[in-house]
């Protein structure tokens, strides 16, 4: 296949060079994309010595062959939701050329989801440059650009075209991501480089993960007509045959999958239940939080209706009222689940404050950065391999000295430790508010009204006061009650406790330091309204909702150790401060997806084979960092509910998966025997 390429002209290169691109781990730092020139003027890529595109036009070949060859836009009229997967992103010519066509055509279906793979992601500065080159696409190119995320390992959810266009990236290797993509394809863009220079991109594995993802229907195209690119589909359920090429290629492929009697692979499984519930596009949710709030959100920019429903008299109370919490990831060594998920957690979350302001929709937040100060030597060391293995953007993590701290801080401590600078503090009770506002005609909101009940009747839930008065009924209910949770027996299989956290509250002047967030066992937020926030106490178990002289101290002593010599002007007796109850899962995973209706299995079942309740979905448990969670806990639960390609990877949804508390404990004695 070495004459195989974009160009009938191209020559053939070496696939030696091509294999020592495989970069398998999803942890692996990210390389920007390098390119250059060539003599037309095409971008080409040096790592993989070939052109980005055919030399006769992007464009050109993005509506020939990519569109046309999987019937579109014919084939997204009159949908509700049309799934497009392609294997290389590159320039994201071939999405703006997409998002063009779905734009121009006043029968396309309601939501676009374009679902991608990428190695080696422009830096937005190239994109921009670049993508200057097709000024008929100015506009959604600006859009993109300014949407582009962080060049970090793993999956990235974009909204564009007002939360009508979702553009959800994987940063890595295909062959991973892929594997990790949840999503149900109804058309592929196969574009890799030339597959002789390009191998993994066209491998089996590849086809064969495309054929899992594929809907009922589901169709691809690619400009490459090399033999082993046919046999490969066609072992992965894929028919396929020759149509006319582009410019000066005489030939492209298209196919169509044959489904699963076609494909000798299974389908994805999915760890979501039936969309059925999902028709009426109506639900409640229980609990104004940031985790209520944030799932009612993302509900109603999909265009459903939502009753919130919350027994205190405004949003963020519970506990998301605080004056300011921390909004940053948590890096490890390993790149584990938790690390991963709150890094995916913090930039979404950061973009989605920045996408409510855009709306003209006010948060109180502040990317002023956080300071994370190590405890002793051996952490500060551990702090720095971290940094040195993740190679993230040095925007996203950083490692600094003392020195360099004290000059971020603006005071005197003792150790250096991880400096992310793109983060910083949120004040809950604004954004809770904010999102609640985001969607006037879609959000209802029924404040100072405690729910005693909930039941189904025929195919809806039904929420009941104390006097047994319907408050809400609807075919989907989301339980963001926080600890409230456990007093709904149908909740009963999540292991929830509640963490009593108390914050005390320090006068402040205006402009004094620290200037930045700063942590170290504890946290001390930059002066937000007159006043600095410091904590917190986490005691499990604990009910009292009275301010404590000692939590004041504990707090105090934690200011002290981090910041020395802060405190002396300082006595407890003379704070002020909140008292909150974070509801907490045992392995401080938050819980999002919908709930078991069994509280046992047999061992080694998949989760998504566990029973659940039809309709009924939890979104809670996330203990010290609801802040981190909650944005992208609440995509993920809109994305469940209505079977759309989510916004982070497969592990991480099982990871969250409500049902993985019955699953551990059965397997866990599994093993023990
Ligand atoms: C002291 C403290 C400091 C924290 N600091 C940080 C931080 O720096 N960074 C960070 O990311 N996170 C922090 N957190 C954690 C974060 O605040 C929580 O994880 C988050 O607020 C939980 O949100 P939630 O929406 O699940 O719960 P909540 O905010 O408690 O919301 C649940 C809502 O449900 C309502 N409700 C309950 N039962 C019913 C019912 N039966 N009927 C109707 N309504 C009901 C309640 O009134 C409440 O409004 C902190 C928490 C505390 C307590
Ligand atoms: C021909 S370009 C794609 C052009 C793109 N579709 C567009 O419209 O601009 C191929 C892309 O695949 C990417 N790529 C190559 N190998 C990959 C792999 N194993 N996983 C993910 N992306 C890969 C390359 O970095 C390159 O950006």
């Amino acid at each position: 296949m070495a004459a195989d390429s974009h160009n009938a002209c191209a020559g053939a290169g070496s696939s030696s060079h091509a294999s020592r691109h495989h970069l398998a781990q999803s942890a692996m730092p990210i390389l920007p994309a390098s390119y250059t020139l060539a003599d037309d003027g095409t971008p080409y890529s040096d790592t993989f010595e070939d052109v980005y595109h055919s030399a006769a036009g992007a464009i050109g070949q993005a509506e020939h062959v990519f569109l046309g060859g999987n019937g579109l836009p014919g084939r997204w009229r009159g949908r509700d939701r049309f799934v497009i997967v392609e294997t290389g992103f590159g320039l994201g010519l071939n999405f703006l050329a997409t998002w063009a066509a779905w734009r121009a055509d006043p029968e396309r279906a309601a939501t676009l989801h374009f679902v991608s793979c990428e190695l080696h992601p422009f830096a937005v500065e190239d994109l921009a440059v670049l993508h200057a080159r097709w000024p008929e696409f100015a506009p959604l190119a600006t859009e993109l650009q300014a949407a582009w995320p962080s060049l970090t390992p793993g999956v990235h959810r974009l909204h564009l075209d007002k939360d009508r266009v979702f553009l959800t990236l994987y940063f890595g290797d295909a062959r991973d991501g892929l594997a990790q993509l949840d999503a149900r394809a109804d058309a592929f863009l196969l574009d890799g480089f030339s597959p002789a220079r390009n191998p993994d991109l066209w491998s089996q594995k590849v086809f064969h993960l495309l054929g899992r993802m594929a809907a009922p229907g589901a169709t691809l195209a690619t400009w490459s007509v090399a033999g082993e690119v046919r046999e490969g589909l066609r072992r992965a359920g894929f028919e396929v045959e020759k149509a006319p090429g582009f410019a000066g290629k005489r030939q492209m492929l298209r196919g169509r999958h044959l489904g699963p009697r076609g494909a000798h692979v299974e389908a994805t499984p999915r760890l979501r239940e039936s969309d059925a519930p999902q028709a009426a596009r109506r639900a409640i949710v229980i609990g104004a939080g940031v985790a209520g709030s944030s799932a009612a959100e993302r509900l109603a920019a999909r265009g459903w209706s939502v009753d919130v429903i919350d027994g205190a008299d405004r949003p963020g109370q519970g506990a998301s009222g605080n004056h300011a919490g921390v909004l940053r990831p948590l890096p490890s060594l390993d790149d584990n689940r938790m690390s991963r998920l709150t890094r995916a957690g913090t930039l979404y979350g950061w973009r989605h404050i920045r996408r409510l302001r855009a709306r003209g929709i006010s948060v109180r937040a502040e990317d002023c950065g956080v300071l994370h100060l190590a405890r002793d030597a051996a952490q500060l060391d551990k702090m720095r391999a971290v940094v040195e293995r993740l190679a993230l953007p040095a925007s996203l993590l950083r490692f600094v000295d003392a020195d360099e701290a004290e000059r971020i801080g603006g005071w005197p401590v003792q150790l250096g430790g991880w400096w992310f600078s793109d983060s910083g503090w949120v004040q809950p009770p604004t954004l809770c508010a904010a999102n609640l506002a985001a969607h006037p005609s879609q959000i209802r909101t029924h404040f100072a009204c405690p729910v005693a009940q909930i039941e189904r009747v025929a195919d809806e839930w039904r929420a009941l006061d104390a006097a047994g008065q319907l408050i809400a009924a609807a075919p989907v209910l989301i339980m963001a009650a926080g600890t409230g949770l456990r007093d709904f027996p149908l909740a009963g299989t999540l292991p929830m406790v509640s963490a009593r956290g108390q914050v005390s509250l320090l006068d402040a002047a205006a402009g004094s330091a620290p200037r930045v967030v700063m942590c170290r066992m504890g946290y001390v937020s930059p002066e937000v309204d007159g006043l600095r926030c410091a904590g917190a106490t986490f005691d499990v178990g604990d009910d009292e909702p009275d301010l404590r002289e000692r939590d004041h101290h504990e707090n105090i002593e934690k200011l002290e150790a981090m910041l020395p010599g802060y405190t002396t002007q300082l006595g407890p007796t003379a704070l002020r401060g909140r008292v909150g109850f974070r509801p907490a899962s045992p392995d401080r995973l938050p819980m999002v997806g919908a709930i078991p209706s069994v509280s046992s299995v047999a061992p080694r079942t998949p989760l998504s084979e566990i029973p659940r309740h039809a309709g009924l979905y939890a979104l809670s448990g996330f203990g010290a960092r609801g802040l981190v969670w909650a944005a992208l806990a609440g995509e993920l639960m809109a994305s469940l509910i209505c079977g759309e390609p989510a916004p982070v990877e497969n592990d991480l949804i099982a990871a969250v998966d409500p049902a993985r508390f019955i699953l551990r404990p059965v397997r866990q004695s599994a093993t023990d025997d």
